[in-house]
């Protein structure tokens, strides 16, 4: 029998993860569910692992899922350790996105000053959840899904040194999901290699005859094909660029390759009906409400709203490839470990791989080109330099990241918004 234990269980992603799980009981017989909150999140807590509860009991399976704000009590003997936790809640999501829009900078949840500041949030917390595992269940795997997801997998693995951890996000498998409808092909006819960083990564596609298809999905990629992520602005790439690579981007690529129309969608955004994060509170509110129902026994059609959805098919999927030794492709974040030859072997990436009872082997991706290798060689040093300032709590060093972060201008305006997210998540950052 299995133990799970979820951190940051009053997330409204907490029925998704249920639903995932139930889908593959027979496969993954798991027992209990420890749902670990802390007292701001309680409420929340409350009601998500009711819903939770009575999810399972509309099932034959006999899983018990247990609340609590006490984590080392959970921690204790645990299987698999999922993260889904938001230091500060939805509320530091505002600030992170609100106060670089304010400097006319772009203001993101996973990117730029504000996906920085969930990093320097979130590493010291991480860092005391790895410890009490070391302590009380040294064998569990950790299923990190806290953003910044690839960053938060690199702290865990390379500096806290616990190997047993594998990172996700949900932006490959929705695309994996989705993309093959557009050239009227399902998703068990491809084979995809992906390679890249969490938020970060291209992809290639291939039939199975082996003929490359990438460059048909890219003739399609400004359609609405549910390939993207919800959050994320659909501006149109330019075709003559992606052909050009012959490579697929992933959605958050638009920051980069697009920048000026998503900054200015960003402000229109904000202007209007508030950022994302704030539009997301209204959003989880109303979730809230509806779980709270006593006769819903099953994950709600409304929290596809949210941009995670399918979160659940990465990481039920993963942990069932490791309890089950699978050896199935899925794409995550683990060690390089030679997969990207322009990054270092020790380096979190996410790239494809195969998951089976030892967790995550990448597979050889081989050379990036130029365009793309020295894309991905700053944006691992800008993550290299948060953990760093995230670890350290050093002011220079955060200018270092800021300063080498591409959605970022630099010069005077870059310090004052590093001070000004200084002082608005002070009670987040003890190190600093
Ligand atoms: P949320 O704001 O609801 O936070 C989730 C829970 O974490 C809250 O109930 C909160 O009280 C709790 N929490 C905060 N600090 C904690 C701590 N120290 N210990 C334990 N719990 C704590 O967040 P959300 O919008 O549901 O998102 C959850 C997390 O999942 C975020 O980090 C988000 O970025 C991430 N996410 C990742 C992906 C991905 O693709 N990897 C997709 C969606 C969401
Ligand atoms: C995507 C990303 C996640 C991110 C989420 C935001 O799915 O993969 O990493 O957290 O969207 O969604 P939201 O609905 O909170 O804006
Ligand atoms: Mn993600």
């Amino acid at each position: 029998s299995i133990k799970i234990v979820t951190i940051g269980g009053g997330s409204s992603y907490t029925p998704e993860l249920m639903e995932g799980f139930i889908k593959r009981y027979k496969e993954l017989p798991i027992s209990e569910i420890w749902l670990v909150d802390i007292e701001d999140g309680k409420e929340k807590l409350e009601i998500v692992g009711e819903l939770a509860q009575r999810m399972w009991d509309a099932t034959p399976y006999p899983v018990k899922v247990i609340t609590t704000l006490n984590r080392r009590e959970a921690l204790k003997d645990a299987d698999f350790v999922t993260t889904q936790f938001r230091v500060g809640l939805l509320d530091a999501r505002i600030k992170d996105e609100r106060i670089p829009l304010l400097h006319g900078m772009l203001g993101q949840e996973t990117n730029g000053a504000g996906g920085m500041f969930k990093a320097f949030r979130t590493i010291p917390v991480m860092k005391e959840i790895v410890e009490d595992m070391k302590e009380l269940c040294p064998e569990a795997w950790l299923i990190n899904f806290t953003n910044p997801s690839g960053i938060i997998t690199e702290a865990v693995i390379k500096h806290f040194g616990w190997k047993k951890c594998i990172g996700l996000c949900n932006v490959p498998v929705i695309s994996m999901m989705n993309e093959p409808k557009v050239i009227g092909k399902q998703t068990s006819e491809l084979n995809y290699q992906f390679a890249g960083l969490n938020h970060f990564h291209w992809h290639r596609v291939f039939d199975e005859e082996g003929r490359e298809v990438t460059g048909q999905l890219i003739d399609h990629i400004n359609e609405k094909s549910g390939g993207t992520p919800a959050n994320i602005y659909q501006a149109e790439f330019s075709l003559e660029l992606l052909h050009s690579t012959n490579l697929l981007p992933c959605g958050y690529h638009r920051y980069y390759y697009l920048e000026k129309e998503m900054l200015e969608h960003s402000l229109e955004e904000f202007r209007q009906g508030g950022t994302r994060a704030e539009q997301m509170k209204a959003v989880e509110a109303s979730l809230f409400e509806i779980y709270k129902n006593p006769d819903l026994n099953k994950k709600p059609e409304e929290l596809q709203k949210r941009g995670g959805a399918y979160y659940s098919e990465a990481a039920c999927e993963c942990i069932n490839a490791i309890y089950n030794n699978k050896g199935i492709h899925m794409v995550v974040s683990t060690q390089n470990n030679g997969a990207l030859t322009c990054l270092e072997p020790d380096s979190v990436v996410e790239v494809s791989c195969l998951i089976s009872a030892k967790g995550a082997t990448p597979m050889a991706w081989g050379d990036m080109g130029s365009f793309e290798k020295g894309q991905l060689q700053i944006m691992k040093a800008m993550e290299e330099c948060t953990i760093s300032a995230a670890l350290s709590g050093d002011y220079g060093m955060a200018l270092q990241a800021f300063t080498i972060n591409p959605l970022i201008q630099k010069g005077g305006e870059a310090k004052q918004v590093l001070n000004e997210l200084l002082v608005a998540h002070e009670k987040y950052l003890p190190q600093f």
